[in-house]
């Protein structure tokens, strides 16, 4: 099959709304020094700067506590000589003392480089400092109320809570200080092109959106499977597990994307409305049902691409005996019209066989087989979003083996990325560029981060009071498919293997 790409096709345009050129501004980055803004954000930022794609006028201030000089701090990077150009250290603490020192900066610079007081402060700091952070900003007066003239917005990372209670205080707290419409949540996954696509393949093709519902759709599957192991980040991870990592958050959205309603319109408000009424017909999950909802999984030493590695429990800076989630399967359901009975399998795991995020979506079988399948039980249709690493849709077919008789055979028909389009844009970059844009489509609003935490509460609560003791380590690093995932499933049910799908594009 061959693929093109209509000439009308605008690089520079936003497929959500129309773009419009961005405002000078100040881009402040707390934790300016530390490994998310030399790992994602600074090569974003000077990738924008290449593309031409940032403000006229604009200076990066990284902010941190650190004593360094920025030319240290971007020494590791290949980083491009206009960000470079727009780049600023200011080394200083995140209290009222500190905010006040970087206000007078952050004065003269607008004032010397003729840029408006625009602000855009990015908190890419250890989620335990937001709250008091985002206090000294707005009593420190480095924020304009919402109807300024000028703007000034509060990017956010995840983790965005920890539970639901800790997520209500977070908004609390940061609502005291900024409006909702100034606070944009990251979820990296949002800025994924294959994840954006997914509304677009569904809302703009008339093949698929009438057959999208319980009628033709028996399950579906989303995975998250990872080969790295909890890194550096036992501080963090041990404290989270899966489940808050990554399912809370990336798979929730991923769900949203696949199960939504079209949306009115495009703008943010009505996307974002069609997310949150997905998370409330989200069955509560019945923790007493058999087959269980959900099960978790911790990995024990293994072999990942031939190099022996610790079980989780060896790790540096793990708990010992920890009952840390490092793999979660779970079985969920939508409540509503379109959804009724289909059941949404979910799984997420680090140091898995292989690398790969992938939606797959199961039809049901015809009533009736006219062909003789006698030598080949007809594998049911399937849509599979390969959202990463690989970017690919492909549908999988049941065809007419050539010959004499009516023999079948399973085909595929793949659309790679690749083929088309030199390189999809790094999430972050995507993202970055929004919030200088104020466009708030692909941020997550306080509601949903809410509902979606609510969702997992009591399964979250039902974990921490039963540790997993000498059930874990229950599989070993480098395993491509946890066992006691298959807990979780209906009769009838399996999980696919999603590793046969990797090779598919070049
Ligand atoms: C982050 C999690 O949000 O997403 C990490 O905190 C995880 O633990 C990462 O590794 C995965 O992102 P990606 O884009 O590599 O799938």
């Amino acid at each position: 099959m061959s693929f093109s790409v209509d000439d009308k096709t605008r690089s520079s345009s936003n497929f959500f709304g129309v773009r419009r050129d961005p405002d000078n501004c100040l881009l402040i980055i707390y934790g300016g020094s530390g490994d998310l803004a030399k790992r994602k954000l600074f090569p974003s930022l000077s990738n924008l700067q290449l593309k031409k794609q940032m403000p006229k006028r604009y200076k990066i201030i990284a902010v941190g506590r650190k004593d360094v000089q920025a030319d240290e701090l971007l020494s590791m990077g290949k980083y491009s000589d206009g960000f470079r150009k727009n780049f600023l250290y200011v080394q200083t603490d995140y209290d009222p003392a500190g905010v006040a020192k970087l206000k007078a900066i952050c004065e003269q610079v607008c004032a010397e480089e003729g840029i408006e007081p625009n602000y855009l402060h990015y908190m890419a700091i250890p989620p335990k400092g937001y709250s008091d952070l985002a206090r000294a900003i707005s009593q420190g007066g480095l924020i304009h109320p919402p109807k300024n003239r000028n703007w000034s917005r509060l990017v956010v990372e995840k983790p965005y809570g920890r539970d639901l209670a800790s997520a209500i205080e977070l908004d609390e707290s940061l609502l005291a200080g900024f409006a909702e419409k100034q606070i944009y949540r990251i979820d990296h996954y949002l800025g994924k092109e294959t994840v954006q696509n997914l509304l677009v393949f569904r809302f703009a093709n008339s093949v698929f959106e009438p057959i999208w519902n319980h009628h033709y759709i028996e399950h579906v599957q989303i995975s998250g499977s990872e080969m790295l192991g909890v890194e550096e980040r036992a501080d963090y991870f041990d404290k989270s597990g899966s489940l808050r990592d990554m399912v809370q958050n990336h798979l929730m959205q991923i769900l949203c994307m696949v199960t939504m309603e079209p949306p009115v319109n495009l703008s943010a408000e009505s996307i974002r409305d069609e997310k949150v009424k997905v998370l409330r017909a989200m069955r509560p999950l019945d923790l007493a049902a058999q087959p269980p909802v959900a099960v978790r999984g911790q990995y024990g030493p293994g072999i990942v691409k031939g190099v022996a590695v610790p079980g989780y429990r060896e790790e540096k800076g793990t708990a010992p005996e920890t009952s840390t989630d490092t793999f979660v399967a779970l079985r969920l359901h939508i409540d509503n019209l379109r959804w009724a009975g289909v059941p949404f399998y979910l799984r997420s795991g680090k140091r898995m066989g292989r690398k790969g995020t992938e939606v797959v979506v199961t039809f049901k079988k015809l009533p009736h087989v006219l062909f003789n399948a006698r030598d080949h039980e007809a594998e049911p249709n399937r849509i599979v979003f390969k959202i990463q690493p690989q970017e690919a849709i492909l549908l999988e077919l049941t065809s007419k083996n050539p010959g004499q008789s009516f023999e079948l055979t399973d085909t595929s028909m793949n659309f790679c990325y690749s083929d088309l389009f030199d390189t999809t844009a790094d999430g972050y970059e995507r993202l970055l560029l929004d919030s200088v844009l104020g466009d708030p489509t692909l941020f997550v609003r306080s509601d949903e981060t809410e509902l979606s935490w609510a969702f997992l509460d009591p399964l979250l609560k039902h974990w921490a009071v039963t540790p997993a003791g000498k059930a874990f380590p229950n599989y070993a690093a480098g395993e491509d498919h946890p066992a006691v995932a298959d807990e979780v499933l209906l009769p009838g049910a399996q999980w696919l293997e999603f590793s046969k799908w990797d090779n598919v594009c070049p």
